[in-house]
């Protein structure tokens, strides 16, 4: 087994059910000194650790308790410099809307040998399993996944929400719950049509997983009412009309 002391490695947890961790996460999480993990990661996991790992939540709750960036960069550096294999368990793909390229470039900066473990991202596992397969023949033969942190119109968003308005593709909307009447008016506006299927997958991949389904014109009341909170995403597109989930 190679010696990974005083590495760092970012480890892609997947989108909550701890079956769809990888074997090479696992690996790691097994070999672990130290891991620094969040509330998006499959907390279930943490088990597999070593009886004397230490285990450090940074967790970063929206509207709660927020360890920043700067400070979980901060803590990789110091644990691997003190020698200790270093595992930092995060939600989904590191990569993917997640922070991780920011962590590795913190970690190859300060001369920490870093590496990456890619993740099942919820983005692609959370509509699967609610039945809604993101490409299909004949009704969409690509995706965008965008962040919903900012909506439409907003200046902070680097989205090109034109774009997506008037293309055949599918839309995976993350980190939008907040935004969500925002984000389907300001498509509507810019040309998609409110006919068009929507739905929230929120909890995805959980025994707690929730699936709202309507158009993009009724989907923010829909949700509202079911109560749906984060994490949650959204998926608009004709593919949502295909309920694969249903027999
Ligand atoms: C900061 S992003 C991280 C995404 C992650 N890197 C990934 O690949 O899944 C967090 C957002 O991902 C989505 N998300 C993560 N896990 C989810 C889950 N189990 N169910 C639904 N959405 C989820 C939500 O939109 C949440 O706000």
């Amino acid at each position: 087994m190679a010696d990974r002391r005083g590495e760092v490695v970012l480890v892609g947890g997947g989108p909550g059910d701890p079956d769809l961790l990888t074997v090479g996460g696992l690996r790691a999480l097994r070999q672990a000194d130290v891991v620094l993990y969040d509330h998006l990661a499959p907390l279930a996991c943490l088990e597999e650790t070593r009886p004397d790992a230490l285990l450090v939540d940074v967790a970063k709750i929206p509207g709660g308790r927020q360890v920043s960036q700067e400070e979980i960069n901060r803590l990789l550096v110091e644990h691997a410099r003190t020698g200790a294999m270093v595992v930092r368990l995060k939600g989904g793909d590191p990569f993917v809307l997640g922070r991780g390229s920011e962590e590795w470039l913190a970690c190859a900066e300060a001369g920490v040998p870093v590496r990456v473990i890619p993740g099942v991202s919820s983005a692609i596992a959370g509509p699967e399993l609610a039945g809604i397969p993101l490409t299909h023949r004949g009704l969409s033969q690509n995706f965008a996944v965008v962040s919903g942190h900012v909506g439409p119109g907003h200046p902070a968003s680097t989205v090109d929400w034109d774009a997506l308005a008037t293309g055949s593709g599918t839309i995976v909307v993350l980190m939008g719950v907040t935004n969500l009447g925002a984000i389907c008016a300001g498509l509507v506006e810019r040309g998609l049509a409110p006919d068009t299927p929507a739905a929230v997958v929120a909890n995805a991949t959980t025994p707690d997983q929730q699936v709202v389904r309507g158009t993009v014109a009724t989907l923010p009341d829909l949700a509202a009412q079911a109560g749906i909170r984060p994490p949650a995403l959204t998926v608009i597109g004709a593919v949502v009309g295909l309920d694969l989930a249903s027999p």
